[in-house]
């Protein structure tokens, strides 16, 4: 795993957005892994300033969103649908038919989260995925305890995780118990991985992922085991880990041909 320290939270968007475009320059019609949340905000932003200036084109590159809120409409303006909407298709003049979020409102929910996976391998599977991560460890909404080779699936809320998210709803009533999202097991399929987090109140989950034994009781300690994952992170994100100066030592020095 590989892990950067930058000064502020726009550094981490702007390396990371860096990462993202560097794939899609290489493969025009790459699939990306969309993450939603604050933590990924200023990527898109990144990316759309470049599409905006011509040097980046996403007409080609398909998307699949990490989750979806389970019992509210499609149209709801917290719905993951509408969010990669607003954030990402349109900011990157995205073509909205090549861009695929877990339906929470299927009758059959099960039979929507085999479609979503076969969807995902039948696009070649997913070039770069980008996380952010809970103040719980929870990566997509894979809540502690979620199994390592999970796969789409219906999940209860954590309770921490409705009221961190509560914020974005009128209430904390209004906050959906329920998601659908892409398994730990779907995430660790994808060929790249960049997890970004800022400020402290990630501290302590950066450190149990990035530090920590791998386990359930934190999700994202399974990027430990992906042989391609960065974890880009603010000075406020990373004031828990042990190595941090070890981290940005590595980085500093690595070859220029990894870069
Ligand atoms: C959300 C999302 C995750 C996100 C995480 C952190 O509820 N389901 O994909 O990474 O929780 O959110 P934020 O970036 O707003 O702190």
């Amino acid at each position: 795993m590989e892990v950067v320290i930058k000064k502020t939270a726009d550094e981490v968007g702007a390396l990371a957005a860096d990462l993202v475009g560097r794939v899609v320059e290489s493969k025009p019609r790459a699939v990306i892994g969309l993450a939603t949340g604050s933590s990924p905000l200023a990527i898109y932003a990144g990316l759309a300033k470049r599409v905006e200036a011509g040097s980046l084109d996403f007409t080609g590159v398909r998307g699949f969103a990490l989750d979806e809120y389970v019992g509210i409409p499609e149209d709801h303006p917290q719905s993951y649908a509408s969010v990669i909407r607003h954030e990402v298709i349109e900011p990157l003049h995205m073509d909205p038919a090549l861009v695929q979020v877990p339906d929470g409102r299927a009758v059959d929910v099960e039979v929507a989260c085999r479609e979503y996976e076969q969807a995902i391998v039948d696009a070649g599977g997913i070039d770069i995925q980008i996380l952010g991560i809970g103040a719980n460890g929870h990566i997509g909404f894979n809540e502690p305890s979620s199994s390592f080779a999970s796969r789409t699936r219906i999940k209860t809320l954590a309770p921490k995780t409705r009221a961190d998210n509560a914020r974005f709803f009128d209430s904390l009533d209004d906050v959906p118990t329920h998601c659908v999202t892409q398994g730990l097991g779907t995430i660790m399929h994808a060929r790249r991985l960049v997890l970004v987090a800022q400020g402290e109140g990630k501290a302590d989950a950066i450190a149990a992922a990035v530090e920590g034994p791998v386990a359930a009781i934190c999700p994202a300690s399974v990027l430990q085991f992906h042989e391609h994952a960065t974890v880009i992170i603010d000075e406020a994100a990373a004031s828990k880990l042990r190595l941090a100066d070890y981290y940005t030592y590595t980085y500093d020095n690595k070859p220029a041909w990894q870069l």
